[in-house]
Parts: structure tokens; sequence; C-alpha cells
């Protein structure tokens, strides 16, 4: 067993740890600062600018684990994005968006998925610890049939492939890593009634072990096209989903811990539940397991 999980460890992952060779500091001058040795990464926010920063490289399905600590005190207003993209105008996307509150008032958790430039897909998320404590994982697996969301390894919400009923999956468009810390509180707290307290500026998040295990999309092509790479790869991800016990936690947090949910949202599902609803161009919900009782965060 132990010999086990040190040969797959070995081969696990794509690439980890050193933020200098994984990310480029994308904005925010010497609020984006990468220090000991690379191993941590610290974004700020102040009254004239955030900050974030991006992967070197893009990848094509995987799984993305990243440990972070959020903006302590008074958070109101800022909001922390972590999220997978792609470009131009009918991009992919996979996001989690950290929002702000007063000390003590709880973080939510905003999720949403980007297909082909269309979003509306969101689902927000209380957290069951104060993630401004200590570091916690956040992870993302991407693979052919659906799109994992993970804290603590805890899955929180799983977006479904619906393309055999004629619903786009991102799939063909390589992505890369971002994060970002900014101000936005004209609707990141309470909807944008509670205002971000810049005496209590700067405000800092905190990065370390991030890990890729992923597919690496360079000159066209995807290094898993490649059977000697992927022989050597821990395909677990590939074909992640839930098992049983994966299923309990997701019933566990969406039952006690979510916010909101656009698949339960009768604004814009009148009818109830759309999932299977086959009018060309009508939203489907795409989510496993919605559960029916939860209406919109006022
Ligand atoms: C902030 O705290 C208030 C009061 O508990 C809560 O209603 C809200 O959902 C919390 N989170 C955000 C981001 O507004």
């Amino acid at each position: 067993m132990l010999l086990l999980s040190v040969f797959v460890g070995s081969f696990s992952v794509a690439s980890a740890g050193d933020f200098h060779q994984e990310f480029d500091l994308t904005w925010g001058d010497q609020r984006a600062q990468i220090l000991n040795g690379g191993e941590l990464l610290t974004l700020d926010l102040d009254k004239a600018s955030g900050s974030g920063f991006r992967s070197k490289r893009e990848y094509l399905f995987g799984r993305i684990d990243m440990q972070i600590k959020l903006v302590a005190g008074n958070s109101a207003g800022t909001v922390t994005a972590f999220y997978l993209s792609s470009e131009g105008p009918n991009h992919d996307e996979i996001d989690f968006e950290f929002l702000g509150n007063l000390s003590g008032d709880p973080y939510i958790v905003h999720t949403n998925v980007y297909c082909q430039g269309k979003g509306d897909r969101e689902q927000q998320f209380y957290l069951w610890f104060d993630p401004t404590q200590h570091f916690h994982t956040y992870s993302i697996v991407w693979n052919q049939h659906r799109i994992i969301f993970l804290v603590d390894n805890i899955p929180i919400r799983v977006f479904n492939n619906e393309e055999s009923i004629g619903v786009p999956f991102p799939r063909n468009q390589p992505m890369s890593i971002y994060s970002s810390l900014w101000d936005a509180d004209d609707w990141a707290t309470r909807g944008g009634l509670v205002k971000t307290d810049w005496s209590k500026a700067p405000f800092t998040a905190y990065y370390r072990n991030f890990k890729a295990n992923a597919c690496t999309w360079s000159n066209g092509k995807s290094d898993c096209a490649s059977q000697v790479l992927n022989a050597a790869r821990n395909n677990v991800w590939q074909t992640q989903a839930l098992d049983a016990s994966g299923r309990r936690r997701l019933r566990w947090v969406q039952r006690y811990f979510m916010v909101y949910n656009y698949c339960a949202d009768l604004k814009r599902f009148p009818q109830g539940r759309p999932r299977k609803f086959r009018l060309r161009g009508a939203p489907v919900c795409q989510d496993l397991h919605p559960p029916p009782h939860v209406q919109e965060a006022s």
C-alpha cells in the first residue's frame, strides 16, 4: 500500500509547487508577490488597485488544486476569484469566487460555469469553516464527463456534460488558471449593501501548494495525446465521478450550506427544475441532484 502510493505519487503531478515556474503576476504591480522561494504567493487590494496572476501554461482537462487563505477581518466588498478560463468572446470558464464579509459574518463561495460565452449557472455556498484562519484546498476536476468543484476534497458541486441533449459543455478550448483579488462592493456583500472599508486596506489573500494534474496544451495539441506521457500519469481525475460517499457529502453541502442554486430559481425556470427540458435554446439545469427546496438568496 505504501509502495503503491509512493509509486502513484511520483507520477501524479504534472506540475506543482513553484509559483515562479507556474505563474505570471499579471496586474497590480507590487501588490502581487511570490515569496519564500516560490512557495507562497500573496495578492493585495488597496484603494488604487487589486492584483492578480495567471498560469504560464494552458490546460485542456485536468485536476487543479490550490490552497488559499482568504482575506481576514473585515473583507466586505472584496472578491477573491480563482478560476479557469479560455480567451475570446465565446470563452469557457469555470469559477470559484469568494465574496468577503464583515468580521464574523460568513463568506459566500460563488461558483459558475461558462460554456461558449454563456454563464448564468451560478451556485453559491457558505463554508463549514472560517476560510480566513487557515489554508484550505479548493479544487476543480474537469474531465470529458463533468466538472466537480471540491473544497478540502468534499464535492460541493457537480456540473454534468449534457451534450447528448444538445447543451454545450466546455471541452474544446484550452484554459489558463487565473486568480485575482479586487473590489466589487457594488454587489459582493449582501448584494452590495455592505461597502468596502478602505481604512482596513490593504486586503491580502494567500496561496500555496498549487497542483495541476492536467493535460497541458501547447502548439495546438494536448500532451495527453501522448500515450507515453498519459500512461505515466495518474488518470483518476479523467473519469472521476462521485461514489456513494461523495454523493452523501454533496447532499450534505447542498442541504446545509447552499445559498443559491440556479436550478431551483423559479424566476429563471418557472416550470420548476428543467432537467432534460429539451426546447432549443432553453436553459438546462446540468447539476447533479439539485435539491428543489433551495430558493434564491434575498
Ligand atoms: C454576509 O453576512 C450576512 C449576514 O450573516 C449574510 O446574509 C450574507 O450572505 C453574508 N455573505 C455575503 C457575501 O454577503
